[in-house]
């Protein structure tokens, strides 16, 4: 077995949702305390890990596409570790087809990737997979050094079970992690530089602690950190959007007027066979709830289009519910069929072009309310949160409340919190004139 010396330089390439980001912010944490540094841009590393997303098509083939890619003109590869969802799906299948992969890590074991180098330094591959009771956080190092926006992770995991998503299988099941964790984790990412941060979960309205205390009771805790400026939380499900969580964005200010709650479809039997377990009314009427209580809050959904057996007329009320909801900007997908999901075996698959006419359909009504909600937000004051430098001399690029992209130019620095007045509206971001 080919010995390879310790790995000095790594790199972290993330794809798919949030959470992903956040695992690999943490595993990037995890590779510094063993003392391997980042690789600087155009530095080849020696030691890679793809952290992979499973959630739609095609994923796993550009795995190997990306492995392929790695290997140097000498024919060498850096170590390569297979992390994420893809990992979890396909490990072993992984280790069978890329010989270039030493390890294989799913999203609730990389905590043992050091372990898992050192073997690989030895020539020995791995897989681990494993879902452990102890859970992974108490074993990642503290939060370093991070900028305005932050990520948590507070819940992980899936019991909902809708029968096209993988999640519940590669994620496993729902799980809360604890408050005093959370609170604490949240200190050292605001003492880090963090003003906004994110609580993440694939459900993580689902959050709650030991003593039953919902998600708004964190929220209301993590309010009092007096340097923490904002606070959002995604991705969240239609049935767990409590009376205290909606209740808390009309009495948390810095709970933010955003809330992006996945209908996946505007039809009842559709989302029946999906196992949504709401109703296009049932979901309509959480949103009136939420508004009742904060009339300018953002919404924003996800959309499955050529769900197995939609019809015509089933995705026209898809079409309805958007323009009943008039959301700020929403992800849209063609249906994908995954393996070992009930939805990928049931009958009346739909034809890629119907798909793809559905899809566009639906897009040109979203993009249209998107530029419309963008549009009605001119001649608003509000505070931006300054995330970077833009394109030009002077510019800065940062977000509204209501997670528009705003641009303007004049003084300001990175985490800075500005008035600006929003002047000009594009589909996609907002010009902002910075106020004195
Ligand atoms: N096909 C297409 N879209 C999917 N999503 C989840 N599973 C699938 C699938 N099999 C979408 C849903 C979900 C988002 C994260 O990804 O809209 O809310
Ligand atoms: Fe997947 Fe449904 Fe769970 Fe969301 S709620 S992660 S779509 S199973």
């Amino acid at each position: 077995m080919a010995t390879t010396p310790p790995p000095q330089t790594y790199r972290v390439k993330s794809f798919g949702c949030q959470m992903n980001v956040y695992d690999g912010e943490r595993m990037a944490e995890l590779l510094g305390a063993q003392g391997i540094r980042p690789a600087a841009e155009g530095e080849d590393a020696d030691l890679v890990v793809l952290n992979t997303c499973h959630i739609r098509e095609k994923a796993a083939e550009k795995v190997y596409s990306d492995i392929g890619r790695l290997r140097r003109d000498d024919g060498s590869s850096p170590l390569i570790a297979v992390a994420g969802c893809v990992a979890q799906a396909e490990g072993e299948e992984i280790m069978a087809r890329a010989p270039a992969v030493k390890m294989v890590v799913g999203p609730q074991a990389y905590h043992r990737l050091p372990a898992m180098i050192e073997q690989a330094t030895l020539g020995k591959r791995a897989v681990d997979t494993d879902m452990p009771a102890e859970t992974k956080f108490g074993a990642l190092p503290a939060r370093r050094k991070v900028g305005p926006t932050a990520f948590l992770t507070v819940q992980e995991g899936c019991d909902k079970f809708c029968t096209y998503c993988v999640v519940p299988y590669t994620r496993g099941a729902e799980i809360s992690r604890p408050f005093n964790d959370l609170v604490a984790e949240a200190h050292k990412l605001v003492e880090a530089g963090a003003r906004e941060i994110t609580l993440l979960g694939q459900n993580v309205n689902a959050w709650r602690d030991d003593s039953n205390r919902g998600l708004e009771k964190l929220i209301e805790t993590l309010s009092e950190i007096p340097e923490l400026a904002r606070i959002r939380y995604t991705t969240s499900h239609p049935n767990d959007m409590t009376d205290g969580l909606i209740a808390a964005h009309g009495d948390l200010p810095k709970l933010m007027p955003f809330l992006h709650l996945p209908v996946q479809a505007g039809n009842d039997r559709v989302l029946k066979a999906m196992n949504r377990s709401h109703t296009a009314d049932s979901y309509l009427r959480v949103l009136d709830r939420v508004r009742a209580v904060r009339p300018d809050i953002a919404l924003s959904g996800d959309f499955i289009v050529g769900f197995p057996g939609e019809t015509d007329a089933e995705f026209e009320d898809t079409l309805k519910l958007v323009d009943a909801v008039g959301y700020a900007q929403c992800f849209s997908f063609k249906y994908s069929p995954r393996p070992g999901t009930p939805a990928a075996t049931m009958d009346g698959q739909i034809a890629p072009e119907v798909m793809d006419e559905r899809l566009q359909r639906l897009q040109a009504a979203l993009n249209r309310d998107q530029l419309a909600f963008n549009q009605r937000s001119v001649g608003q004051r509000c505070t931006v949160l300054v995330e970077r430098k833009g394109k030009y001399p002077g510019q800065w690029l940062g977000k509204s409340p209501w997670l528009q992209s705003v641009h303007f130019t004049g003084e300001a620095e990175i985490g800075a919190l500005v008035e600006v007045e929003l002047v000009e509206a594009g589909p996609n971001s907002l010009a902002g004139r910075l106020l004195a």
